[in-house]
């Protein structure tokens, strides 16, 4: 599927552009549909049509009227944007809420409304927006204003949400806003915006915005989702006679880092990228082939906040490695879609691997593979991980509470993983029903 982090940016930031683009997804999940159905919502002309195998594409009519040096405006005076799942469509849209003069609603489903917003709510309203949070957490309310204050502001935590919101938030502020991160984060806001036309620019841990500024739409293919890709080079990194190929793969290098990890870990891994890329990310072919039986690795500080997505899967890699594993300062993983930490840790436990629980991440090692009803709580990275630790060899079979959850990143992951497991004589999965 098409990356999802680049997804949701190249259609929010073509509905705030001026023009017309067409946006080119691979099976979008639903929390990128979730973006675009918001953006409908808020009165964007933006049809969605999907063609043969799996290609879609989002054709947008940008809102800016004044020309790419402005920042397109909604008509309405409010309105209520229901993110669903979708944490990153929520904090994205919040940024582009302040700056609109307007009153917008952000709400999300259960395990959304669990997760923390006073990380955007605090920069938005130093900027000048009015955010009232329900005691920190969705729904959330935001009245925005225009033009908005430049910021200059340290996260607390490497989020690459709360980064992007203050950078499409920062396109309608006077003067520069600067942000910095306490560790690397994804760096998709910063290459999108600035190849349609805004004035912004990240040097290590900081970004800098040059407001008031404007975008021209731009049409783009979106490339495929390391973090999906991350399911199948564990799988392949993990079988004894794999050789595995995934083409058009963002090779991003602020999203690889797992790729290091499963080298240092013994996997071989190759990466091609392609030669020509029409638009602001580089991508290729991830080859991956079986190696030596993987060692176990320590992973802590800035390492973790690129991982971020793939700690599940690793986790399983993990519980096939020899030696011992730790990972270390990623309490971030208890606001994710669930608490990611704690529900690793208790469904590992059932499929017989030795994993301790600890504040900020999990100590893991081999155990003996058991069968296991796999507890998802509807968290998509949950469920793909622990079909793969079946099919890896970490697990006996298991029962997956909510199969259809993938649906959020990876729509075909169960057609996928079909094709995988004939490929290498493992029994398909059965019985899914979505
Ligand atoms: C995302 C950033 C990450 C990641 C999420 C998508 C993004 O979150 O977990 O799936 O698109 O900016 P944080 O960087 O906010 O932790």
């Amino acid at each position: 599927p098409s990356d999802k982090s680049i997804g949701h940016r190249a259609l929010i930031a073509n509905a705030l552009a001026c023009g017309e683009a067409v946006v080119e997804l691979r099976h979008p999940g639903a929390d990128v549909l979730a973006t675009a159905d918001a953006l409908r919502h808020l009165g964007v002309e933006l049809a969605v049509r999907e063609g043969p195998d799996g290609r879609w594409t989002a054709t947008i009519h940008g809102l800016a009227t004044d020309g790419p040096e402005r920042i397109g405006r909604v008509t309405l005076a409010s309105a209520q944007l229901d993110c669903r799942n979708s944490g990153t469509s929520l904090r994205l849209l919040s940024g582009v809420a302040a700056g609109q003069e307007a009153t917008f609603t952000l709400i999300g489903d259960e395990s959304l409304s669990r997760r923390p917003m006073e990380r955007i709510a605090v920069p938005l309203r130093r900027m000048g927006a009015t955010v009232d949070t329900n005691d920190g957490r969705p729904p959330i309310s935001v009245v925005g204003r225009r033009p908005l204050r430049a910021l200059h502001h340290s996260l607390a935590v490497a989020s690459a949400q709360v980064l992007g919101a203050i950078s499409f938030a920062a396109l309608v502020a006077e003067g520069t806003t600067t942000v910095t991160t306490p560790a690397p984060t994804r760096d998709h806001t910063e290459r999108l915006l600035g190849w349609m036309g805004a004035r912004i620019d990240r040097d290590g841990r900081t970004t800098t915005v040059r407001g008031p500024g404007g975008l021209r739409a731009r049409s783009l293919v979106v490339p495929g989702d390391p973090s999906s890709a991350a399911f199948w080079l564990v799988a392949g990194a993990v079988h004894p006679d794999a050789d595995l190929t995934i083409d058009g793969v963002s090779l991003n290098p602020t999203r690889t880092a797992l790729i290091d990890v499963l080298r240092e870990m013994g996997a071989s891994i190759d990466m091609e990228p392609d030669a020509l890329v029409d638009g602001p990310e580089p991508a290729g072919r991830l080859r991956v082939r079986s190696g030596e039986r993987l060692r176990g690795i320590t992973l802590h500080g800035d390492r973790v906040a690129e991982l971020i997505d793939e700690l599940p899967i690793l986790a399983v890699a993990m519980a096939t490695a020899t030696g011992r594993s730790e990972l270390r300062d990623a309490a971030e993983l208890r606001h994710k879609e669930s608490d990611r930490i704690s529900l690793m840790v208790r469904n590992l436990d059932a499929i017989g691997a030795q994993v301790t629980e600890t504040r900020d991440g999990w100590i893991i090692s081999r155990g003996i593979p058991r069968n296991a009803r796999i507890q998802t709580r509807g968290d998509h990275r949950i469920a793909m991980a622990f079909a793969l630790a079946a099919v890896s060899g970490a697990a006996g079979t298991v029962e997956i509470d909510d199969p259809g959850c993938v649906a959020v990143s990876y729509a075909s992951f169960w057609e996928d993983l079909a094709t995988v497991s004939a490929a290498a004589g493992i029994p398909s999965p059965s019985a899914v029903s979505v």
